[in-house]
């Protein structure tokens, strides 16, 4: 047996990565890269101890991983000469993070149920280092609503999930599941472990949840009503905050941005989408950001037939989306909240007027129109709070974002974090009472010239 001794090496420190990082390789097809990422932190000074679930070794043999780590790999709990010296409290000691890649569906639920049936669930159970995983798995399976929500659980419990990014999958099917890439794994890991201590983290733990992006309302099964939100302002935030130390989770509309790496991100389509999946999250979050153009209105019914082009005018009947900036705020322990205006005119007025009747924290305003606000490459933003306001300048949104995340953190600051309410029947039925006031659908007067309006929506990109 390899005793693995320990180095001393705490969590990051010194801006490097952990030194002893305990890789988990769970029985997924994604295996295949797990190779590479011990050669990546190896190149980066860390000694990687591998433990190998059973289901791994069908798709790579211990004797690969043993020659990128130069360390014997352990995959038995059961081992009767580690044993002898309690080798799996050992391991779980000696570990300065551990990161499991690929994390199976078996292995979250596991690790959500607090279940020990295995060398590496036990150890995960019984480290005091960070946890940090990277699921891998047919989108279906990432889709399934008992793997969302053991995903739920373990970043409630603090423990980092990273990706899963889209794309090609093994199966021949596209979609949200694929493992990341071994790089941004590595990259990844230096920032989840404590990253640079010379760095300002000024959200580290805050537990965040920003939404980005349009939502489409559909009108019948090839047209829907959306606006001109790229979804960047938003993937900045996550990105900024996520920089900042928070644990990010993103809600955004159909977009075709990059998920910033360490962001967990949920897609939806419509504006009820994007409130149910809110509403699904927030029991267990600090700081919300409301930042996605969510639509103010949707077709009463969408047709279930595509629109045939017969009469010579139509007319759509709309009702009012759910609004989900002001039932989050409504909730009896909101957490603190920040939304943003979108205004053609009259921004600094209609701004402080959305921070009262909304009452919540901050409001970020800024102006849309043909040549600024949606779908550009800069922006500038005033941002008001109750007894005072700051314009933040013309810049790209990733300089905006991270102004704008350094002036949430000290206001989140001298509010304090939110008191822990768990997600119990009780916070449900809260959570229903506030969706009823905020979600009943009402009709509007015949507004089939709405989209042409949509620069009134709540948020702005
Ligand atoms: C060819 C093949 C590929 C698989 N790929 C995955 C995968 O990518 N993700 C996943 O969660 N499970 C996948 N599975 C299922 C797991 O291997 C199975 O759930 C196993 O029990 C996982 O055990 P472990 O988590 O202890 O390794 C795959 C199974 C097979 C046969």
């Amino acid at each position: 047996m390899t005793t693995p001794s320990n180095s001393g090496g705490a969590p990051g420190g010194s801006g490097s990565l952990p030194k002893n990082v305990l890789l988990g390789v769970t029985g997924g097809v994604a295996a295949y890269k797990s190779p590479d990422l011990v050669r990546r932190l190896v190149a980066r000074g860390c000694d990687v101890q591998v433990v190998m679930s059973r289901g791994a070794s069908q798709f790579v043999t211990p004797i690969t991983f043993q020659a990128v780590s130069g360390r014997r790999v352990r995959d038995e709990l059961w081992d009767e000469a580690a044993e002898a010296a309690m080798g799996h409290i050992e391991l779980a000691r000696w570990a300065d993070v551990v990161l499991v890649a690929p994390a199976t569906a078996h292995f979250i639920g596991s690790l959500a149920a607090g279940l020990a049936g295995d060398l590496l669930t036990t150890v995960c159970l019984a480290t005091a280092a960070p946890v940090v995983v990277a699921p891998a798995m047919n989108r279906q399976m990432w889709a399934n609503a008992a793997v969302q929500a053991n995903c739920r659980v373990l970043t409630e419990r603090g423990i980092r999930i990273l990706g899963p990014g889209a794309g090609e999958q093994a199966c021949g099917e596209h979609g949200m599941g694929r493992m990341l890439e071994p790089a941004e794994i590595a990259a990844a890991l230096l920032d989840a472990a404590g990253g640079d201590a010379s760095a300002p983290r000024p959200l580290a733990g805050v537990r965040t949840l920003i939404t980005a992006g349009p939502t489409r309302e559909p009108i019948d099964p090839v047209r829907y009503i959306t606006n001109r939100s790229s979804g960047r302002m938003g993937f900045a935030l996550a990105a900024a905050a996520r920089a900042a130390g928070a644990d990010v989770v993103l809600i955004s509309g159909p977009v075709s941005v990059k998920t910033p790496d360490g962001v967990r991100r949920i897609d939806v389509e419509t504006a009820e989408e994007m409130y149910r999946a809110v509403h699904r999250e927030i029991s267990s979050v600090d700081l919300f950001i409301a930042c996605a153009a969510v639509s103010d209105y949707r077709p009463h019914a969408a047709a279930t037939e595509k629109i045939k082009r017969s009469e010579p005018e139509m007319r759509l009947d709309l009702v009012r989306s759910p609004d989900t900036l002001a039932s989050v705020a409504a909730l009896p322990n909101p957490p603190f909240t920040v939304g943003f205006a979108a205004e053609t005119q009259n921004v600094a007025q209609h701004a402080r007027e959305k921070l009262e009747r909304k009452r919540v924290d901050m409001i970020a305003a800024n102006k849309v129109g043909p040549d600024c606000g949606f779908d550009r490459e800069t922006n500038e933003l005033t941002v008001f709070w109750h007894g005072g306001e700051v314009h933040i300048g013309e810049a790209s949104k990733d300089v905006l974002a991270e102004r704008l995340i350094a002036l949430i953190a000290e206001h989140y600051a001298k509010r304090g974090a939110r008191a822990a309410e768990p997600k119990g029947r009780a916070a449900e039925q809260k959570d229903g009472a506030a969706e009823r006031r905020a979600g009943a659908a009402q009709p509007t007067a015949g507004a089939a010239e709405f989209a042409s309006r949509d620069t009134q929506q709540e948020p702005s990109e």
